[in-house]
């Protein structure tokens, strides 16, 4: 890449990083979660390792965080509140150990404490003569903000100090943070416990702190009148004794391969805390060889943060739930403790279908692993076969729909001749319950109906409240009731009233599509409705149930219409068609009803010269000509391109069709 380039890319990343600080120092409202932002800021540190001329004053390396804001008094820290750099395995932490013995020109047994790295907030707390003077945020490192009054609501912060071998003065440094319990009391309001003790301790209000119960664990000192610690573990110890909450966690170990047992251990069970930890944190024993070994710019030499994996994390499977989708598809979700995969609450994983759990022998209570990538539902990577209790169970997949009781079929695919690996309830329509409501948050989302106001939450809430039960209660609510209800007042009722007002004109390719039978979706619906061109066609081919018709149109085959006429042939699913036609204006389609190719009837075989299957059907619609899609008594041309089925054109010759090239066809409409 050239020099002007790299230093694009580079500021380009530097501008991100300023933005997402300010969205988590200032605004206290992160957007992305902790493992991208650490990405980001390694990339940058990599351009700025490989390519020396790429520096900045706003580099990571350079600036710790975001200026703090103004809501709250500034603090300049004595010492500042340094960030930790990170392992990811154990190459990481053996370099990390070189690069210290490096330092020290000398190959030293080194002993670390270990202690948890707590996905929260840092605090620094301040005692003189063994009071709480302040509380302080970390801001960025340099200047925090005065937070005592709402640090001074957190029961694990003592306000006074009783032992007698507590120092005149000492900066006391530890982790704000939420219970995993608590957070789901407010899960809505938050992504992740983090932010959430991040929102709560910057509270203008320390009333509003003290709603959101927080904790807070010691692990290191600031500025300290006192000199005398000689061991990281026995501060820890000591920090005890002073009626400082520490880890029960913390553990010292003499060698990385320890280091690495235990980080593999504690990975593995970490789902099992009652809060988030995303790492564990490895610092030099030794104080002596703590100050020995100083900083870097931005981190301590003598400490590291070994972090989890960012995209997957094991947790215990606590029940398989079977959900109904709109098309009756039965598919198994596990619902799993809850456990924090990079930045996001997990609490259910797809398991797909009966096959992958059969496959991968997947029951309750089972250890899995889970992965979360991306937008990609969280789903279920493998099994801790070897953790598993002796009493455990095959998980039994249902037969019948466990919404309606009603059989539920795999079917069998003529092709592959395999059965499918999807259960589905054969209820197929409103007769399900569950069913019914998946076809209704269908029918007002934005492909259908486009109804404003009207999302899957407010289906399932007045589902709840019996205000409907089929897609065609929607246009009688009870606009009385739902002003009542809470979440609602006069302007939001009136706005809903208008959009399902608005929402009563549609193209028949809406109206067909928003039914949600199975394999007609948006593609398919327009196909049928520019065949029938209105409602009416549509309508008589429902009662009088001749979905063979569809045949003759390019793109519908068996498949759609065995679809239709499975759905058609319960009187439920019909009338509620029948039903919504009498309420909405369904538009016929715009058509040249009088174009030149009027009642005239073509089909294509072959590869076409300099134009898609899909344009030349569009041509043949906009002069009013019709596409089939195989030869019969109806068919009035056969266009031909390059290598044509030769039994069509036999075919098409036998029964006195014309057969005509694409430029003849083209000239025809000239
Ligand atoms: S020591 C200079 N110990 O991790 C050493 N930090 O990425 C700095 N953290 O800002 C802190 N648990 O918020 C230390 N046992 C622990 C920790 C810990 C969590 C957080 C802390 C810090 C961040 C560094």
């Amino acid at each position: 890449m050239k020099k002007e380039d790299l230093k694009k890319k580079y500021n380009l990343k530097l501008q991100e990083l300023e933005k997402h600080n300010r969205l988590y120092y200032q605004n206290s409202k992160p957007i992305i979660s902790d493992s991208n932002y650490d990405r980001l800021k390694s990339e940058i540190s990599e351009l700025e390792r490989k390519y020396k001329f790429l520096n900045s004053k706003n580099s990571p390396n350079i600036n710790v965080g975001y200026k703090p804001s103004k809501t709250f008094e500034k603090y300049v820290h004595k010492i500042q509140m340094l960030s930790l750099s990170n392992a990811f395995n154990e190459q990481d932490l053996n370099n990390f150990e070189k690069k210290n013995f490096n330092f020290l020109n000398k190959k030293i047994k080194f002993e670390y404490s270990v202690e948890p790295k707590i996905d929260g907030i840092s605090a620094s707390l301040t005692y003189i003569d063994k009071k709480l003077t302040h509380g302080v945020s970390r801001g960025d490192g340099k200047v925090g903000e005065v937070i005592t009054n709402n640090l001074k609501t957190i029961n694990d912060i003592p306000h006074e100090i009783q032992a007698d071998d507590f120092p005149q003065e000492i900066e006391i440094r530890g982790e704000v943070f939420i219970k995993k319990k608590d957070f789901f009391k407010i899960k809505e309001k938050f992504a992740n416990p983090r932010n959430a003790a991040s929102g709560s301790l910057r509270q203008k209000n320390p009333s509003e702190t003290k709603k959101i119960p927080l904790n807070f664990i010691a692990y290191t000192f600031g500025y300290t009148s006192d000199e005398d610690f000689k061991f990281q573990s026995n501060f820890l110890k000591k920090l005890k004794k002073w009626g400082f909450k520490t880890s029960k966690h913390n553990k010292v170990f003499n060698s990385i391969s320890e280091l690495v047992k235990f980080h593999k251990n504690f990975e593995e069970t970490r789902f099992d805390l009652d809060y988030d930890v995303d790492g564990l944190v490895y610092k030099v024993n030794d104080i002596s060889l703590q100050t020995r070994l100083g900083f870097t710019s931005n981190a301590p030499r003598w400490a590291i943060a070994h972090k989890f994996s960012a995209d997957s994390a094991k947790t215990k499977i606590l029940n398989i739930e079977i959900q109904v989708g709109r098309t009756g598809a039965l598919t198994p979700v596990a619902k799993v403790q809850p456990v924090n995969i990079g930045g996001v609450v997990v609490s259910n994983a797809t398991l797909h279908n009966e096959d992958e759990i059969k496959r991968k022998d997947i029951r309750i209570g089972d250890i899995v692993n889970i992965e979360r990538a991306g937008d990609v539902i969280p789903h279920v990577i493998g099994v801790e076969k070897n953790k598993r209790s002796k009493n455990s169970k095959t998980f039994e997949f249902p037969t019948n729909c466990p919404s309606c009781g009603y059989t539920t079929i795999k079917e069998y695919n003529k092709i592959t001749k395999k059965y499918d690996a999807v259960r589905r309830c054969a209820n197929d329509g409103f007769g399900c319950e569950k069913i019914a409501i998946e076809k209704i948050k269908h029918f007002i989302s934005k492909e259908a109906l486009n109804i404003d106001g009207f999302g899957k939450k407010v289906v399932e809430k007045f589902w709840e409240l019996n205000l409907i039960k089929k897609p065609q209660d929607i246009f009688s609510l009870n606009y009385s009731k739902i002003a009542k209800m809470d979440g609602w007042g006069e302007l939001s009722v009136k706005n809903l009233k208008n959009s399902i007002e608005n929402s009563k004109k549609l193209s028949l390719q809406r109206f067909i599509y928003s039914i949600g039978i199975r394999h007609i979706g948006i593609e398919n619906a327009k196909l049928i409705s520019e065949n029938l061109k209105n409602a009416s066609h549509f309508l008589e081919i429902i009662k009088s149930k001749k979905f063979e018709k569809f045949l003759n149109i390019d793109g519908i085959g068996e498949t759609q219409i065995k679809s239709l006429k499975n759905f058609f042939s319960n009187k439920l699913n019909t009338n509620i068609v029948i039903e919504l036609n009498s309420i909405l204006q369904i538009n016929n389609e715009k058509i040249n009803a009088n174009g030149i190719l009027k009642d005239k009837n073509f089909m294509f075989t072959g590869k076409l010269d300099g134009i898609s299957r899909a344009e030349a059907k569009s041509l043949i619609d906009k002069n009013s000509g019709t596409t089939l899609s195989n030869i019969n008594k109806n068919l009035d041309f056969l266009v031909i391109g390059d290598k044509p089925t030769m039994r069509k054109v036999e075919q098409a010759k036998s029964m006195g069709i014309k057969i005509i090239s694409l430029k003849e066809l083209k000239k025809l409409l000239d």
